[in-house]
């Protein structure tokens, strides 16, 4: 049993970069991994409690129920990579069913993997490696820390949705070269459905949602020296459906201009600051964009508007998908629909 934590952040600019980089774009956007600072976080897991917003419970609803075919579908498996966990809540269900001897837990917010720890005590024997880092720039430096034997990449929570289908692409061919050659994917993504659900979903009545967005204005007043007067920003969310995706912005309610790390920023009345995009799937176009980035589907699971879908690498998908599941080739046989 042993626990590391490492911050491998290394470019402390980005955020300053980034942001200035984006409100100087027509339309001006930030990237959505800003959100993730400590509040952002905290916020994020009310947003998980939201009755609106039931992603979340259902993918765990889906994990806790199908765990054994899953568990039978991806075989065994030395160590467990978990881009982006996290409260870490989330892969214990298969630590339980797969018993790995190590787990590496990356997340750009270092902060919240300390949650990590207790892992390395319950399942006794578990090797647990907390990474804080961008892993969308760096996912190269985790080669040193990830042993050898066959590698499960899990990336659940739709934040895969969260990428352009080009981004989503490029990442997963970089998840692909840090599984190795025996290794697979297990990702979980939101289906497409009611346009009204969604919408519900990203703007809740407790308002959840709209402190999360807002609390990047008020990260840029803390870590940049900027002066957003949240007052006059709305949070602004809507099912695009022409590109199959919630959009998040914040909203500028009056012409105002903003100081932020020392430049100035005009906002005309009404115009808006992209923060997020949240793609929603068919299940089949989800797999075109993995399959683009070399993987093969040897599995697949749905509930309730969300897909749970397995993956490996090229040939030896073949070789040990088909023995498992014939959703190798042709349509799968284990969704649940
Ligand atoms: C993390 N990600 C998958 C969430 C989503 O649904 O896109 C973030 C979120 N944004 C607003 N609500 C939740």
């Amino acid at each position: 049993m042993s626990f590391r934590f490492l911050d491998l952040h290394h470019q402390r600019d980005d955020l300053c970069t980034d942001v200035l980089a984006g409100l100087a774009a027509h339309p001006k956007s930030i990237p959505p991994k800003y959100f993730y600072d400590e509040s952002g976080c905290q916020l994020f897991e009310a947003i998980c409690r939201q009755p609106e917003y039931t992603l979340t419970r259902t993918e765990h609803a889906l994990m806790a129920s199908r765990m054994p075919e899953i568990a039978a579908a991806i075989g065994a498996v030395d160590c467990i990579i978990e881009p982006g966990a996290g409260d870490c809540s989330k892969v214990r269900v298969l630590l339980d069913a797969l018993h790995p001897s190590q787990l590496v837990v990356l997340d750009i917010a270092g902060h919240a993997l300390a949650a990590a720890e207790p892992l390395a005590h319950d399942p006794p024997g578990l090797a647990v490696t907390a990474l804080g880092m961008d892993f969308i720039h760096d996912l190269e430096a985790v080669l040193p820390y990830v042993s050898d034997g066959r590698r499960l990449i899990y990336y659940p929570g739709s934040s895969i949705g969260n990428f352009s289908p080009d981004e989503a692409t490029a990442l997963l061919k970089r998840f692909h070269q840090l599984a190795g050659s025996s290794g697979q994917l297990l990702i979980g993504f939101d289906l497409k459905k009611d346009p009204e659900q969604l919408h519900c979903a990203y703007n809740d009545a407790a308002g959840m949602t709209a402190a999360f967005n807002l609390n990047l204005l008020v990260r840029l007043n803390r870590e940049l020296d900027a002066n957003f007067d949240l007052a006059r920003f709305r949070h602004y969310a809507f099912y695009n459906p022409w590109h199959s995706r919630i959009e998040m912005h914040l909203a500028s309610l009056a012409e105002q201009t903003v100081i932020v790390a020392n430049q100035h920023v005009h906002f005309d009345q009404g115009e808006t600051l992209h923060t997020e995009n949240s793609y929603k799937f068919h299940r089949d176009e989800f797999s075109a964009i993995a399959e683009r980035a070399g993987w093969y589907r040897t599995g697949e699971w749905e509930q309730d508007g969300f897909a749970v879908q397995l993956y490996g690498v090229g040939a030896d998908a073949f070789v040990h998908g088909a023995s498992r599941s014939r959703s190798v080739i042709g349509r799968a046989e284990n969704v649940n629909e």
